[in-house]
């Protein structure tokens, strides 16, 4: 019956939809030697929502840029071009799953407000670690519980019963997902990053995000995500379904390298940009 779906899960993840063309594309024209500034930006522009969103964000307090960025060109400039592709991989992957929602237990509009409160607090505790990539920690942070979606679209049945068992129990869906499912929603995220072609750090916030394998790829990107991810759900930003505030993992508190004082200013600082990323992401 488990064996079953893990079957049903990699066969809807084969039947899902790529991701929007101009990631793709992007990733391609990347890996050529004779990429220029204005060819990155054309990809970009062939899809007006995704470019568009892409700017709004550039222009917004995530980056704090004194001046307006008006065009791609000039954001491709300033903020590099693997950044760019991972705000791209970002702005797809929502736009990819706004048209899939319906019919399901997932309440989509608290789930994505828990992705972006887990997204931010990962990012202001990257910077307050001084990651060098914040960006792409928020990607992470953004996508890492993308695996419950596809249960929802794709294992209706034993979604519902996971969001039950959760309620009852107060365990971890991670935990309620194994007994249940058989495969946990960070297992089939991974297999669906894999299939999508993430980068593979972006892969690795996603498998990682509970610390529950053995052994786990404990990067500091990954300490971020983990985390913000329980700090999200500690001030209520939204909802991925969980019940109760996960027990936060010490090592990744210890590999961030932050004090427990730093912790009431990055409280504050969470809160803030979250307001701020709910009205760029238009929810
Ligand atoms: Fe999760
Ligand atoms: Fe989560």
């Amino acid at each position: 019956m488990k064996q079953h779906n893990i079957e049903r899960i990699i066969d809807s993840i084969d039947k899902l939809p790529t991701l929007p063309v101009i990631y793709t594309k992007l990733t391609n024209i990347l890996e050529q030697s004779n990429a220029t500034i204005n060819k990155i930006a054309n990809v970009i522009s062939e899809d007006q929502t995704i470019a568009a969103k892409v700017l709004k964000i550039v222009n917004s307090v995530f980056y704090g840029f004194p001046n307006k960025i008006a065009s791609l060109q000039r954001a491709v400039v300033i903020l590099g071009l693997k950044e760019i592709k991972n705000l791209v991989l970002a702005t797809s992957t929502l736009k990819m799953f706004e048209q899939l929602q319906s019919g399901h237990e997932l309440d989509m509009k608290s789930f994505w407000e828990h992705s972006i409160g887990c997204a931010t607090s990962a990012k202001v505790l990257a910077e307050a670690a001084y990651l060098r990539n914040p960006e792409d920690v928020f990607t992470g942070g953004l996508l890492h519980d993308i695996g419950k979606l596809v249960h929802a679209l794709y294992l209706p049945q034993e979604f519902s019963s996971v969001v039950a068992d959760i309620r009852d129990t107060g365990m971890p869906m991670f935990e309620s997902e194994k007994r249940i499912i058989g495969f946990t929603h960070d297992q089939t995220g991974r297999i669906l990053a894999e299939k999508w072609g993430f980068p593979e750090e972006v892969t690795n916030m996603i498998t990682e995000h509970h610390l529950n394998h053995e052994p786990c790829n404990l990067t500091k990107e990954v300490a971020a995500v983990h985390t913000g991810n329980i700090l999200c759900i500690a001030f209520s930003l939204g909802s991925g379904g969980e019940k109760q505030v996960p027990i936060a993992n010490q090592k990744a508190w210890e590999i961030l390298g932050l004090r427990l004082g730093a912790l009431e200013s990055i409280t504050g600082r969470i809160i803030k940009l979250f307001r701020e990323a709910i009205s760029i992401l238009e929810l």
